[in-house]
């Protein structure tokens, strides 16, 4: 008999950490008897060589540890390596390849929604989220300007994928045809915040923002009183999930069970 497959969250923190929920519930409507668990290891090296010796069959890989991972794998795929970051590990005949599934889940949401070729998108933040946001969209052949507080690190975003910038104090000039959070502004607790100021909204005829909790948050209100086409970061959170359970299993996974089970959670909390 084929034994059911383990699959592991590492994290920290990671008590809150919506996945398992969300894997656990698309393992038992495949009926594939695996199941999905959170560790919050101290030391992401020696998380790894405890997993090399186990039988986990693959990992997320979330914060503080997505770049830090990097070292401790045998292959990265070419988007990871673009990125800088890997939230997916793969177990293949004893090799751990890493993987970025969060472009992946940000575009395959997006191009269900509109166009994203030929758009101008302007991308506020130049970290992590922001560096897989712009990979994505450029494979699509949208067009990304990076919009960030600290200037310096906006330049160096687009200077390494070749795409345009913008000092912050710039947004108010700035045209286009979404706008995308990809900063944590708005995020639980701090839900009354926005990353940019409601004016510039009408600018825009889409919003997307990465942030899944609350899931209409702040700006994707104001968004929407301004007569955008908003889109909630519950997509991307979802298709990122979607494409680790294809790499790790082959199979199509249910999105609207895995949709459906961190919606009634985020609304319960
Ligand atoms: P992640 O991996 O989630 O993208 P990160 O790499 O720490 O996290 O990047 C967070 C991004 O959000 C950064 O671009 C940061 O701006 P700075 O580069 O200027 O620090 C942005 N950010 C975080 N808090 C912010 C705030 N209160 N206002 C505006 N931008 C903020």
């Amino acid at each position: 008999m084929k034994t059911a497959k383990t699959y592991a969250l590492l994290g920290n923190p990671v008590a809150h950490s919506l996945s398992p929920l969300m894997h656990n519930a698309a393992y038992t409507r495949m009926g594939i008897g695996a199941r999905y668990v959170a560790l919050c290891p101290n030391d992401i090296g020696e998380a790894v060589r405890l997993l090399r010796g186990g039988d986990i069959a693959g990992a997320s890989v979330t914060i503080p540890f997505k770049v830090s991972m990097m070292e401790y794998l045998d292959h990265i795929d070419e988007g990871a390596r673009q990125i800088g970051a890997v939230n997916t590990v793969c177990r293949r005949d004893g090799r751990f390849t890493g993987h970025n599934t969060d472009w992946q889940g940000f575009v395959a949401d997006l191009k269900a929604r509109m166009d994203i070729g030929g758009k101008r998108f302007v991308v506020v933040g130049a970290g992590g989220a922001a560096r897989a946001v712009v990979y994505g969209l450029l494979r699509e052949k949208g067009l990304p300007v990076v919009v960030n507080k600290t200037a310096e690190k906006a330049a160096g975003l687009a200077a390494e994928f070749g795409c345009s910038w913008l000092p912050f104090e710039e947004i108010g000039a700035v045209l286009g045809d979404c706008l995308v959070n990809t900063t944590p502004v708005g995020m639980f607790p701090n839900m009354e915040a926005s990353p940019v100021p409601k004016e510039i909204l009408p600018r825009f005829r889409h919003a997307v923002d990465i942030v899944y909790n609350p899931i209409r948050t702040k700006l994707l209100q104001e968004a929407e009183a301004a007569g955008c086409v908003t889109h909630t970061g519950l997509g991307m959170f979802v298709g990122q999930g979607a494409e680790q359970i294809r790499l790790w299993t082959g199979m199509e996974p249910p999105l609207d069970v895995m949709k459906c089970a961190v919606t009634e959670r985020l609304g319960r909390l």
